[in-house]
C-alpha cells in the first residue's frame, strides 16, 4: 500500500454526542460534602456509584478542576446526601448556580455535614483515588449510612425528573424466530 493511501483524515471525536449519550443514563443526584478548615463545602455530583458490599465501598467521580477535588485529599473523608425530589434547588446551588438567601440546613454524622431532608446518607473514608482522564475517582469505605423511604430527585438528558409510580407497560421481548435470529446476527459473520 502506498504511503498516501494510509493517511487517514483525523477522527473528530463527537464530544457533544458523547455527552448526550451519557445523559441517556438516568441517575439520582447527590451532594458531596466535606468540612475543611472549619468551613462546609458542597458539590453536586451524579457520578456516584456503588462499588462493593463487602467491604462497603462507593465512589464519586470529580472533575479535576473542582474545588472538592482540591479538598478531598486534605480531609480524607466525604459525605454523600442523595437528594429528595423536592431538593432541585440544592442541586443547582451546589453546582455553581448559587441561590442567594437560600437557607441551608445541615445535619451532622461522624463530624461530617450532610443536607437535611435527603433520602439517603453515606459518610465515607477515602481509601483510594484514581486519576481517570479529566476526573478522579474517589473510592470510599462507608463508615455510616442511613436512608428513608422517600422519592429521590432524578437526572436524565440534562433535566431533572421525578420517579413515576404509574409504570409504563413493558414492550414485549421479541418471541418469534426471525427476531431472535436478527438479534443474534448483529456482529458481522467471521469468514
Ligand atoms: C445534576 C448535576 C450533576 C453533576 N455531577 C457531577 C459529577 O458527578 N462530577 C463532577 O465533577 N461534576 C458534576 N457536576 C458539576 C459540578 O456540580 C459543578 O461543576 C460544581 O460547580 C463544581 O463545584 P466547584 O464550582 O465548587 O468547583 C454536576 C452538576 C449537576 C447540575
Amino acid at each position: 500500500m502506498g504511503k498516501e493511501a494510509s493517511i487517514q483524515p483525523p477522527q473528530q471525536f463527537d464530544t457533544r454526542g458523547f455527552r448526550n449519550a451519557l445523559g441517556r443514563f438516568a441517575s439520582g443526584v447527590t451532594v458531596v460534602t466535606a468540612c475543611y478548615k472549619g468551613q462546609t463545602h458542597g458539590m453536586t455530583a451524579n457520578a456516584f456509584v456503588s462499588v462493593s458490599l463487602v467491604p462497603p465501598l462507593v465512589l464519586v467521580s470529580l472533575d479535576n478542576r473542582s474545588n472538592m477535588h482540591r479538598i478531598l485529599p486534605e480531609t480524607g473523608q466525604y459525605g454523600i446526601s442523595v437528594l429528595a425530589e423536592d431538593q432541585e434547588v440544592l442541586s443547582n446551588h451546589f453546582a455553581g448556580r448559587t441561590v442567594e438567601g437560600l437557607h441551608l440546613r445541615f445535619i451532622e454524622r461522624l463530624g461530617l455535614p450532610l443536607l437535611e431532608g435527603a433520602v439517603a446518607y453515606f459518610v465515607v473514608r477515602v481509601v483510594d483515588a484514581h486519576l481517570a482522564g479529566d476526573h478522579t475517582l474517589y473510592i470510599g469505605e462507608v463508615l455510616h449510612f442511613e436512608s428513608r423511604d422517600e422519592r429521590p430527585l432524578l437526572f436524565h438528558s440534562g433535566k431533572y425528573q421525578q420517579v413515576r409510580t404509574d409504570r409504563a407497560k413493558p414492550t414485549p421481548w421479541p418471541q418469534d424466530e426471525f427476531s431472535l435470529f436478527s438479534i443474534g446476527n448483529i456482529d458481522p459473520p467471521i469468514t
